[in-house]
């Protein structure tokens, strides 16, 4: 896909789109001059006979070919960048069979309550996620795609130009991490992720580190490595590092990456083990995220990490009882194999320990409770530095990704207290995000530690906003943010 940005009277496109408020009955600056071109077919008939209701969408067709899309979008001072992706992508299949010949022009859209580069950039964007369809197994595939985009804006601004090229990059990381995530856990193994976290650092020249079982074991990995041992798929882990030239920080990155959850020897039911080729989604995302600071190259120092396996019952699973020895020592008593993130996720902080970060991030689909919390559409998050939580907050604002945190106290620790053990891997049903937040601290150092749990939000049943059902890419967005600004 290509976007451009061009002034409204040099377009020779066949399919405009253009916004209307609802309670806004006038010509915008933009549409004043096409009025002119297409001899006041906007202002007699369009500005009229469109409502400008949120979600209405009417064509009108002109004499000479060019169609004009009107796009209701609601009441003036409601209006936000992210109800503009949601209209696109709403949209987005009607407006691309109305452009033959794959070309569409958008109307910037403006609103004096929100700024000009997120408006523009919501356009690529939202075009981009629409234009998303995992339809690698369908033997009829999505129509033709949309693959030029030109913005007709009257704002001559560079700035606009960074937004539209960042929202390209962003889009396409999540895509990216769709991707990842779609496919099914018998194509998507530990192996299979390592290979293709390779080919993306050899693209990008940046380096990695492939860990196998054997020296996994010698690095004491053993927390992770009991997690799959049940499994005939090896366990890799990956740790990935783009280097600027003046980092201004050192981050730790880390992705949960069970590429299937089946729950081990405590087996799911049948219901909850249908989405589980998703439970890799974290590592999914920090890699969509790696790809994208890869592009945008900020001045910072990012080491993406994540501990692929699978979770499986056998003869050689981990069994309820085995006590295993982390790779910091500290020793915890198997309370549920389905327990298993945390349990690869402990090692993984420990190894992060050792690159000493200012900074240390995990993101996973870790809990159910997190969905009896905050249901579907809010991502949980929680951790140790209440400014970075802030921080992070704040960031998620912007881009407009819904997150809630949950609180973790210290006496929580009483939950997971083991006869035999330093610790259990969990505890009592309540407030099971919390706990299995708590048992992460226990494993990191680091006095700014934050923890995401997606597992609501990596993978959705019904379409939300702006997001598609399936895998949405969700945190890719946030976390590129914060890591860049
Ligand atoms: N991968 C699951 C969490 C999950 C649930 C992700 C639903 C996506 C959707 C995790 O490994 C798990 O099984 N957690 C258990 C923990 C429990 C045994 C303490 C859970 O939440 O039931
Ligand atoms: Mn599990
Ligand atoms: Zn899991």
């Amino acid at each position: 896909m290509k976007t451009v940005k061009i002034k409204p009277l040099e377009t020779n496109s066949k399919l405009i789109v253009l916004g209307f408020y609802e309670d806004k009955k006038e010509l915008s600056e933009i549409q004043t001059e096409l009025d002119k071109k297409f001899l006041g077919v906007i202002s007699s008939n369009i500005l009229k006979n469109f409502t400008g209701k949120f979600n209405e969408i009417l064509t009108f067709p002109l004499e000479n070919g060019v169609k004009i899309v009107a796009l209701g979008l609601g009441k003036y001072n409601e209006f936000t960048s992210k109800k503009l992706r949601e209209l696109i992508v709403k949209n987005y299949s009607s407006i691309q069979k109305l452009a033959a010949d794959g070309v569409i022009s958008f109307e910037h859209i403006l609103n004096d309550n929100v700024c000009k580069k997120c408006l523009i950039s919501s356009v690529p964007l939202g075009i981009n996620l629409g234009n998303y369809k995992f339809d690698k197994y369908k033997t009829k595939k999505q129509d033709k795609k949309v693959e030029n985009i030109e913005l007709l804006t009257l704002t001559d601004d560079s700035d606009l130009d960074e937004a539209i090229n960042m929202a390209e990059i962003i889009s396409n990381s999540m895509n990216f991490t769709k991707d990842l995530v779609f496919e099914s856990a018998e194509i998507m193994t530990p192996n299979k992720v390592s290979e293709i976290a390779t080919d993306l650092a050899k693209n990008y020249g940046i380096e990695i580190k492939v860990y196998n079982k054997n020296k996994l074991k010698e690095m004491g990995f053993n927390a992770f490595l009991a997690v799959g041992q049940g499994s005939v798929q090896e366990p890799k882990f990956i740790h990935l590092t783009y280097k600027s030239e003046n980092p201004k920080k050192k981050v730790a990155l880390i992705g949960k990456g069970i590429t299937f959850d089946s729950g081990g020897l405590d087996i799911k039911p049948p219901s909850s083990m249908l989405t589980m080729k998703t439970d890799m989604t974290g590592c999914a995302t920090v890699l969509g995220v790696m790809k994208a600071i890869c592009e945008l190259k900020p001045e910072i120092e990012l080491h993406v990490m994540s501990a692929l396996c699978e979770n499986m019952p056998s003869g050689s699973s981990y069994k309820v009882g085995d006590v295993l020895i982390s790779k910091s020592g500290k020793t915890i008593e198997v309370d549920n194999t389905d327990a298993e993130g945390r349990l690869t996720l402990a090692d993984v902080l420990t190894y992060a320990d050792s690159i000493n970060p200012d900074e240390v991030i995990d993101i996973a689909t870790l809990t159910g409770a997190v969905i009896v919390a905050l249901g579907n559409n809010i991502t949980g998050i929680m951790g140790n530095n209440q400014e970075m939580i802030d921080e992070f907050i704040e960031t998620c604002k912007l881009t407009g990704e819904p997150v809630w945190q949950l609180p973790i106290f210290d006496d929580m620790q009483d939950n997971l207290k083991s006869d035999i053990a330093d610790m259990k891997n969990t505890g009592p049903r309540y407030a099971g995000s919390s706990v299995a937040g708590r048992f992460l601290e226990n494993f990191t150092k680091s006095k700014k530690w934050l923890h995401i749990d997606i597992a609501g939000t990596a993978y959705i049943d019904k379409p939300y906003s702006e997001l598609q059902k399936g895998a949405t890419g969700v945190m890719v967005r946030s976390l590129v943010k914060y890591l860049t600004k």
